[in-house]
């Protein structure tokens, strides 16, 4: 991000504080519950976003070092992410090519080669057919090539580990052009230079989407983390812009509309601001003064999201005990209004069998909630 865009996204926080307004959208608008509540919307989200465009699977310090590896059941698919010995990262079903076991039983660690625990076929991190056993008696003139471990379109960018989780795809696009103009913004928070410092995983009954909605309004804050985090912030203030399918959403803490009387020059965004990424479909990054909180996204069913929460740390950061109780608190505190958001969630998808309300009302400064659901509806062709 260039000074000049800091400087006005700024400058747009302290003009609405002095106009008493929020940023407001054009139009109230509405969303049908059928987007959250029905298994054939999900299944189609499923198929034409998140098995069709880029999603991340994993930050790329959980997959450190030369020969690493994760496997996980991630989307419906068992998926295994190595890094070589020349630290290229590659992305796999974790399935046998002989018979379909499962390769890799471990979660993670560190290995050249991966045995199959069923008659042990074996391949390298990089994918290619090492050794069967009896081979030549039993598979005589087996096409080795053709029994690599099935690749799925892989990249790494930005900290991250993004996949296509479809073994189908095609080509991987460029992650920056994927990321329409989002590139320079994270270039600027040096996301490559970054490691986890804290992890949670949360199974939630709601809906993917309205776990995301959460994060795209300032409107609840005053009252739904009354007790928590909301006094940090002004009355539902937030702007937001989009980029592509892509969103950057600005929202100021208290000391952040004052700045009116103050010489630019002294202002610093991530100083007296958070902001939200939402990087779709499934990571969202709130990034505070000094580290970012990463929420990855998992939807399991129309009413079941797997929500990874981690505490994304600079690698230059000192790692000292004193700086590990930081992050530890500062995980704290997001993990609690985080709970708050998910109480609702859960509440919400629960209220959808009712029927009682055939859709949502946006208002006019939530105009981020239906932006996000326009893109949705035009990723799903509609
Ligand atoms: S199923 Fe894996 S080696 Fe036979
Ligand atoms: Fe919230």
């Amino acid at each position: 991000m260039d000074r000049k865009t800091e400087v006005g996204l700024i400058r747009e926080i302290v003009g609405l504080k002095d106009q008493k307004s929020a940023f407001l959208d054009r139009e109230v608008t509405h969303s049908p519950i059928s987007r959250y509540a029905s298994p054939e919307r999900f299944e189609r989200e499923m198929a034409m976003i998140f098995r069709r465009k880029p999603v991340v699977a994993a930050h790329s310090s959980e997959l450190e070092g030369q020969n690493a590896f994760i496997a996980r059941d991630f989307l419906g698919l068992p998926l295994l992410l190595t890094r070589d010995a020349d630290g290229e990262v590659h992305a796999f079903l974790n399935v046998c090519r002989h018979r379909g076991a499962k390769v890799e039983r471990e979660a993670t660690g560190c290995k050249r080669v991966f045995t199959c625990p069923y008659h042990a076929w074996s391949w390298s991190n990089r994918g290619d057919l090492r050794a069967v056993p009896q081979e030549a008696q039993g598979f005589p003139d087996l096409p080795r090539a053709e029994r690599g471990l099935r690749r799925l379109p892989v990249a790494e960018a930005h900290g991250f580990v993004w996949i296509i989780a479809n073994p189908d795809a095609g080509e991987m696009p460029e992650i920056d052009d994927w990321l329409s103009d989002l590139a320079p913004d994270f270039a600027w928070l040096g996301l490559n230079e970054h490691r986890i410092a804290l992890i949670d995983t949360l199974d939630i009954n709601a809906n993917w989407k309205v776990l995301i909605e959460g994060g795209l309004e300032a409107y609840h804050f005053r009252v739904a983390h009354k007790k928590t985090i909301g006094s940090h912030f002004p009355d539902n203030l937030f702007t937001y812009k989009q980029f592509g399918p892509h969103m950057r959403a600005v929202l100021p803490r208290n000391a952040m509309p004052e700045l009116g009387g103050t010489p630019e020059e002294q202002w610093i965004l991530r100083k007296d601001a958070n902001m939200v990424y939402t990087v779709l479909p499934n990571t969202q990054m709130l990034v505070q003064q000094d580290h970012f909180m990463w929420f990855h996204i998992e939807p399991v069913s129309e009413a079941k999201t797997r929500f990874r929460m981690a505490t994304v740390v600079p690698n230059d950061a000192p790692r000292t005990d004193d700086m590990e109780k930081h992050w530890q608190l500062n995980h704290r505190i997001s993990l609690t209004a985080l709970k708050e958001d998910f109480e609702l969630g859960e509440e919400i998808q629960a209220g959808f069998a009712s029927r009682g309300n055939p859709t949502h009302i946006f208002g006019r400064f939530e105009g981020a909630l239906n932006r996000f659901n326009l893109v949705i509806e035009e990723m799903l062709g509609h």
